[in-house]
């Protein structure tokens, strides 16, 4: 099924075997499934948690927040390794991870143990979390590749309301232990699929494996004529030493500084207050019935995924900054109206549904995937494991940061206060968008690699 690229933009227009990449891309994809209700299920599973092993609010804090430390050590690790071992079998190895975390937490006997499990299932997070766009940009066609990587952001939202209704089904019979059990099913089938996947052709090719690489190419691309693709992609291995020392050189700073800044952004902007709190926000809004604040909350999740469906439409076509412009818009203008105005968001819950759905529409159109598919592209191949990793990092952090400090936050500034302060940072984040962000749209990943070493502004990216 070879098609012509429709769109092209690049010097090397790849032809497309839609049917195998969409399947590479969705089976990767379950990792962020993953991700999703792993982090999202705990906000249900420690009502249950907390009574059944009598736990103190710091050993509460200690339970809610495992996963994260897990997910900031995993992305310290994997990057590396990714780049050492391949992109699939550090995938392959998260799945394992994810389905042993899954099984032990599930038989947790006592609470130091259920923390361990926890920390276990966060390190398979923090490797799927870069690993899966990583893999999934290094297989993609340019023209498609920002709907590609971004199925891993839809499978992250997808995930997250899924954890809300497998909460609400489950909480009837206080079933915690299926609640986290229930996540060995993606596990299993995310480590099946990708044995069945081939490893990146541009990590084949940086191991010299030009055979396989070229193999590869021919199967996800299903044409034989890849000879020109091969050819870009060998002149930009060429061209570089890797490690560290490549890293933080003049040539990928800016790339780094790109990475680096919006994994701050995309966390401090106060995206998981949403994802974790909504119900308690929900209900100082007026919703008494804690029914009605996880009904709200679920309604919150769907417009999550529902705006990313369209981000997906709209990426390779409309580009990525342009999104990330709307969306960062949206989300101060939605912070702006509710927060900034004391008093409208207490005792005014409809006031407040619509303004946390303009907010998470606006981050689910622009921060959210765009984040993740942007640190999937701009860094040159042999740092690309570790590049991403050290923004995974980042974001893992400043997500824990925010976790520990949004309840303490509000009642120093009060809820009102702690929104108005995202939206300053926001603010911060849109200037910072508008002038550094580089447009990839369209163009290859050697084209893109290409630019940093022309020395050029990332924002002259594409023009
Ligand atoms: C972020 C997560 C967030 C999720 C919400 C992801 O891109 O990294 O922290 O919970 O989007 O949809």
């Amino acid at each position: 099924m070879a098609k012509k690229n429709p769109r092209g933009g690049s010097a090397v227009a790849p032809a497309v075997n839609t049917r195998f990449v969409t399947l590479a891309a969705g089976i990767c994809a379950l990792g962020g499934l993953l991700f999703g209700y792993d982090t999202g299920v705990i906000s249900s599973a420690i009502l249950f948690v907390k009574g059944d092993f009598a736990l103190g609010s710091t050993a509460e804090e200690v339970v809610v927040s495992a996963v994260l430390i897990g997910a900031v050590l995993g992305a310290a690790f994997g990057g590396r390794l990714s780049d050492r071992l391949g992109r699939r079998p550090v995938v392959i190895a998260a799945a394992a991870v994810f389905t042993l975390g899954a099984i032990g937490t599930a038989l947790s006997p006592a609470v130091g143990w259920l923390i361990v499990g926890r920390i276990v299932v966060g390190i398979a997070i923090g490797v799927a979390s870069f690993s899966a766009p990583l893999y999934i940009s290094e297989v993609s066609p340019p023209a498609i590749r920002g709907r590609l990587v971004s199925l891993n952001q839809l499978a992250i939202t997808l995930g997250i309301v899924v954890s809300y209704l497998v909460g609400f089904a489950l909480s009837a019979g206080r079933g915690w232990r299926w609640m986290f059990a229930l996540a060995a099913i993606p596990s299993l089938l995310l480590g099946a699929g990708m044995l069945a996947m081939p490893d990146s052709p541009r990590w084949l090719e940086g191991r010299g494996r030009t055979g396989d690489a070229a193999g590869v190419l021919r199967r996800i691309r299903g044409t034989r004529d890849i000879d020109g693709e091969l050819a870009e992609i060998k002149a930009s291995l060429g061209q570089q030493g890797g490690g560290w020392r490549e890293l933080f050189g003049p040539l990928v700073k800016p790339a780094l500084i790109v990475g680096v800044v919006l994994a701050v952004f995309q966390q401090m902007t106060g995206i998981n207050t949403i994802v974790y709190y909504a119900p308690t926000i929900f209900q100082a809004a007026g919703f008494r019935s804690s029914s009605a604040a996880i009904l709200a909350t679920v309604g919150v999740g769907v417009v999550n995924v529902g705006f990313t469906v369209l981000a997906l439409l709209l990426l390779d076509r409309v580009g990525r900054k342009p999104l990330l412009v709307i969306g960062l818009s949206g989300m101060i203008v939605s912070l702006g109206l509710a927060f900034a105005l004391p008093g409208l968001l207490t005792n005014n819950g409809w006031f407040a549904v619509v303004c946390l759905m303009l907010y998470i529409a606006s981050f689910a159109i622009g921060l959210g995937p765009v984040f993740w598919l942007l640190i999937s592209e701009i860094y040159p191949f042999r740092i690309r494991g570790l590049a991403m990793g050290v923004a995974t990092v980042v974001n893992w952090g400043a997500n824990f940061l925010i976790a520990l400090t949004f309840l303490s936050l509000s009642s120093a500034l009060t809820q009102s206060g702690a929104f108005w302060l995202y939206g300053i940072i926001t603010i911060g984040a849109l200037v910072f968008t508008v002038r550094m962000v580089p447009e990839t749209k369209g163009r290859t990943l050697e084209q893109i690699e290409a630019h940093w070493r022309s020395g050029k502004h990332p924002r002259l990216m594409g023009k």
